[in-house]
């Protein structure tokens, strides 16, 4: 049965099959009003969320279908000390469909484990959202008309962003894609990600220490809020919250075809100015993001009925270790075997939040 967990659980053949799918639903809105009657979605929110939780909802509605689930922890059985392996149990006897919403890392693969219905990870933790990067794509998709051969500027919480994190698997896999980091020293992209994904995969990055050095060569920019919830000292997320702030100056040092996006929601990072800007497309990619929710969620139910199984991520070997020493993964809570990918070089990650074995 086929989930979503990571955005590379996706072959690009298959990417672009729901994306063309997406690109359908937008042109022929009728033809799929019906075709999830009958089915329902769960949506088991355990972090906030307006956008996500809302455009899935939103999503299940157009496609016919029905949607139930909670948007809040504390108003279900997780205050009374519920594992989420035996919740999602439960909750394949309601539903055809989990949406999972959570803060540790690896909650929707454990899910996976337990659930006999398919999971979409809708953000885990600083982990990864494979649905905000499908967002992203076909963002990309309708303003650019490629993935290959862009130059990507990622600025903000590069560390904690799940947002940048997701996007930089899905669009590394292009051509010619080249990435610009724009972060403070503190908020820099994680370790794991530049070797396993951008060095394992030849991808060409550099890291600059401001926004005006970037404004030019970028064809996207990538804006993101510093993550204020995933900070343990509060004193430092103070400290580097106005680190990068997108103007109309640092507008006009950008290409005329340059688009900007940002998963939202905004702290202060875009000035309110720049929305007017024709190439400011954030508010178009929210409207995108329930066009490929419809694509995605219709396309695992058919998988589901087809028997189609993953070719995607043939994962190296993975061993069993010791506890992973990461305070947001998952196995910290749940009743899982703590389990390692093995790299070819012999470092291990844990299979859950991905850190390598050892790390904080
Ligand atoms: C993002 C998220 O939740 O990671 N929001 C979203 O899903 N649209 C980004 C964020 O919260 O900063």
């Amino acid at each position: 049965m086929r989930n979503l967990l990571d955005p590379t659980d996706l072959t690009v053949a298959e990417i672009d099959e729901i994306m063309n799918l997406a690109l359908d639903i937008i042109a022929h809105r009728e033809k799929y009003s019906e075709v999830c009657k009958g089915k329902k979605l769960a949506t088991l929110f355990y972090e906030p969320s307006t956008r996500t939780r809302l455009s899935f909802t939103a999503a299940m509605m157009e496609l016919g279908g029905n949607v139930l689930g909670f948007s809040d922890a504390n108003s279900s059985s997780v205050s009374k000390g519920e594992t989420v392996a035996d919740t999602v149990r439960v909750i394949s006897q309601f539903a055809d469909i989990i949406a999972m919403r959570h803060p540790k890392e690896g909650a929707p693969l454990v899910a996976t484990q337990y659930a006999t219905i398919p999971v979409i990870n809708a953000g885990d933790g600083g982990h990864s959202h494979p649905t905000q990067t499908m967002t992203d794509l076909l963002t990309i998709r309708r303003e650019k008309h490629r993935f290959d051969h862009l130059t990507v500027g990622l600025c903000g919480d590069l560390k904690y962003g799940r947002t940048v994190h997701s996007l930089i698997k899905a669009l590394g896999r292009y051509e010619g894609v080249r990435f610009v980091l724009i972060a403070p020293e503190e908020l820099k992209l994680p370790d794991y990600i530049k070797k396993d994904v951008c060095d394992k995969n030849g991808l060409s990055y550099e890291e600059v220490s401001t926004l005006e050095e970037a404004m030019p060569k970028l064809d996207v920019l990538y804006m993101t809020r510093v993550q204020k919830e995933r900070f343990e000292d509060l004193a430092q997320y103070e400290r580097l919250k106005d680190s990068f702030i997108l103007d109309e100056a640092k507008m006009a040092l950008g290409k005329k075809d340059m688009i900007v996006l940002h998963p939202l929601p905004r702290v202060n990072e875009i000035t309110y100015g720049v929305d007017k800007d024709p190439r400011a497309a954030y508010f178009r990619q929210v409207e995108n993001g329930k066009f490929v929710r419809m694509a995605l969620i219709y396309t695992l139910l058919r998988w589901k009925e087809q028997g189609k199984e993953s070719t995607a991520n043939a994962q190296t070997q993975c061993v069993v270790g010791p506890s992973c020493a990461h305070a947001r993964c998952i196995t910290l809570e749940e009743p899982v075997e703590h389990l390692y990918y093995k790299e070819s070089n012999g470092s291990c990650r844990c299979i859950y939040c991905e850190t390598p074995m050892g790390e904080k």
